[in-house]
C-alpha cells in the first residue's frame, strides 16, 4: 500500500447528523510508541472537541484503534475488535469508527473494503489530522484513507501533552532505516527522522512542570537520533540524554529501544555518568548464531554484540539488560536455535520478548519459505521462556537484603500497600502512603515473588 489519500463519498447516506458527539475510546496495540500517539489523539480530541475518553467502546461516540502489524496475530486482532465495532454502530449508525497506527499504514483502504462501517483509516504520521478528518466525515459522510508520511510534521500539530502519574513519555524520533529482513517497521513508520533537541526539552519541560518526574525517550532505534541541536549542529543521542538529564526536577531518565549498530562508548559511559540515568538497556539482538544475524541483516555479529555488553557492564556493572528474540527465522537450525540459548545464558538477561517468526507481506524475509515447523518454533519458544523465568527469577532475588532508590508511582492492589520501581525498573510493593506518590525512597528489599520484590522503607518518618 503506497502511503496517499483516498476519499470515497457514501452515497445513500445523509450527512450526519450526530446526536451526541461526547466520547472518545482508544484502543492501543503494540509498542510504547503506539501507547505514546494514543495518549496524544486523546489530547488532541479532547483539545478539538472536547471528547471525554471513556473505558468501553459501548459508550464512544467515536472508537480510534491504533494498531500494531509487527506480527500476524496482532494484526488478526484488528478485525476481530472491529466485529464487535460493528455491532455497536449497527445501533448507532452515527458514531465514528477510526483505524490508525501500522495496519492503516500498511492495509490502507483495504480495511474499508473488508470492513466498510469504518469511517477513516490513517497511518502513524497522520494522526494529527484527525480533527479535520473528523469533521469533514460529519459534514459530509465520506469514508477517507490519510496514510500520507509528511515530514514528521505531526509534532508541529500536536497540543500540549496531558500528563498523568509520575511517568511521562517523549517521542524524539520515528521511523527506522534498518530494514530487517522480517520487519514491518521501516515500512509502516517511515523513515528515521529526529525532532529538534530544542522540542524535545519543551516537551520535557512541561511534563516536569505538570508533576512528572520520570521521563522515557522513545523511538524505534533511540540511539539512532540525531538531531538538530540548539547550536545549529547535529546532535547525537547521548548529547541529547545529557541535556535531558540536566532538566531541573527531572528524578529518573529512561529510554527505548536501542540497537546494537548504534551503541556508542560514549553511552555506556553516560550511565556510569548521569545519576538520573537509570541502569536498564532494552538492547534486542534477536538471535545468538551468526548465519541468522546475517539473514535477518542486523548489522552486527554475535561477538559485536557480546563486546557491547562487555563495555556496557564495564562502565555500569549494575546494569541490567533485556532483549528481544525471534525463533523460526526460515532456515533456523537446531545449531543457530542453540546459539541464541547459549548467548541469553552467556548474557544474562532481567526480562526478554521472545516471539515466534511470523512472516509480514512485503519484507524481504517472506519472499523465503517459512520452513521451521510450527511445533518446533513452539518447541525454541518454550526453551527461551523457561530460561528467561529463570534468570528473571534469580535477578529479583539477587535484590534481596540491598537498600534501593525506590521511585513510589501508584497504591498497591492490597489495601496499605504501595507500588514503585527500583532503577533497574524492578516492582517493589511495601506498606506506604498515597503521598509518597512521586518520591524515590530508600528501601530494603526483603523478598522475592515470582515478578515483583517486597521493600520496607528504610527510614521511617
Ligand atoms: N526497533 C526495535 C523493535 C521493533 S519491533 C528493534 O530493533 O529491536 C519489536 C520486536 O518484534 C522486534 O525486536 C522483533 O523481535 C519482533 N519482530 C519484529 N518483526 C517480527 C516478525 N516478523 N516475526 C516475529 N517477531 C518480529
Ligand atoms: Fe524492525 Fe530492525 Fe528497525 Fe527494529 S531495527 S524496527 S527490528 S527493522
Ligand atoms: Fe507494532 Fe508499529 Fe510499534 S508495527 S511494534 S505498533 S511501530
Amino acid at each position: 500500500m503506497k502511503p496517499g489519500h483516498t476519499e470515497i463519498q457514501l452515497t445513500k447516506v445523509e450527512p450526519a447528523s450526530l446526536q451526541s458527539f461526547d466520547t472518545l475510546y482508544i484502543k492501543t496495540y503494540g509498542c510504547q510508541m503506539n501507547e505514546y500517539d494514543s495518549s496524544r489523539m486523546a489530547d488532541l480530541m479532547q483539545q478539538a472537541y472536547g471528547l471525554k475518553l471513556v473505558g468501553t467502546p459501548e459508550e464512544a461516540d467515536v472508537i480510534l484503534m491504533n494498531t500494531c502489524s509487527v506480527r500476524e496475530k496482532a494484526e488478526e486482532k484488528v478485525f476481530s475488535e472491529l466485529g464487535r465495532y460493528r455491532k455497536i454502530k449497527e445501533k448507532r449508525p452515527d458514531m465514528i469508527i477510526g483505524v490508525g497506527g501500522c495496519v492503516g499504514q500498511q492495509e490502507g483502504d483495504r480495511i474499508q473494503k473488508r470492513a466498510p462501517y469504518v469511517d477513516i483509516v490513517f497511518g502513524p504520521q497522520t494522526y494529527h489530522r484527525l480533527p479535520e478528518l473528523v469533521k469533514q466525515i460529519r459534514r459530509e459522510r465520506v469514508r477517507i484513507t490519510e496514510t500520507d508520511m509528511p515530514e514528521i510534521e505531526k509534532f508541529d500539530h500536536l497540543p500540549k501533552q496531558a500528563a498523568h502519574g509520575v511517568s511521562g513519555f517523549v517521542t524524539i524520533m520515528e521511523g527506522c532505516d534498518k530494514f530487517c529482513t522480517f520487519c514491518v517497521v521501516p515500512y509502516t513508520r517511515g523513515p528515521e527522522i529526529s525532532r529538534p533537541v530544542e522540542d524535545i526539552l519543551a516537551e520535557c519541560r512541561e511534563l516536569l512542570a505538570a508533576g512528572i518526574v520520570e521521563i522515557s525517550l522513545l523511538g524505534q532505534n533511540v540511539n539512532g537520533y540525531r538531531g538538530e541541536g540548539p547550536d545549529g549542529e547535529e546532535w547525537d543521542f547521548t548529547m541529547l540524554l545529557y541535556a535531558v538529564a540536566r532538566l531541573p526536577g527531572l528524578k529518573r531518565l529512561r529510554f527505548t529501544t536501542s540497537h546494537p549498530i548504534e551503541m556508542t562508548e560514549e553511552l555506556a559511559i553516560a550511565f556510569a555518568e548521569l545519576p538520573q540515568l537509570m541502569p536498564y538497556l532494552h538492547l534486542p539482538v534477536q538471535s545468538g548464531s551468526d548465519r541468522m544475524l546475517k539473514a535477518m541483516h542486523r548489522g552486527h555479529t554475535r561477538a559485536d554484540y557480546l563486546r557491547i555488553i562487555e563495555g556496557l557492564r564495564r562502565h555500569c556493572p549494575d546494569l541490567a539488560l533485556s532483549s528481544d528474540f525471534i525463533v523460526g527465522y526460515p532456515g533456523e537450525t537446531d545449531e543457530d536455535f542453540q546459539a541464541t540459548l547459549d548467548l541469553m545464558r552467556e548474557v544474562g538477561y532481567d526480562s526478554t520478548f521472545c516471539f515466534k517468526y511470523s512472516p509480514r507481506p512485503g519484507t524481504p524475509a517472506a519472499k523465503a519459505e517459512d520452513n521451521v515447523p510450527e511445533e518446533v518454533k513452539d518447541e525454541r519458544l518454550q526453551a527461551l521462556l523457561e530460561l528467561t523465568r529463570e534468570q528473571a527469577k534469580s535477578a529479583l532475588d539477587r535484590q534481596v537484603g540491598k537498600v534501593l532508590d525506590v521511585l513510589v508511582e501508584k497504591e498497591g492492589r492490597n489495601p496499605g500497600d504501595m507500588e514503585g520501581r527500583t532503577p533497574d525498573f524492578k516492582i517493589v510493593h511495601f506498606r506506604g502512603q498515597p503521598r509518597q506518590i512521586g518520591q524515590v525512597m530508600p528501601m530494603r528489599i526483603v523478598a522475592s515473588y515470582g515478578q515483583s520484590l517486597r521493600g520496607e522503607l528504610v527510614i521511617a518518618e
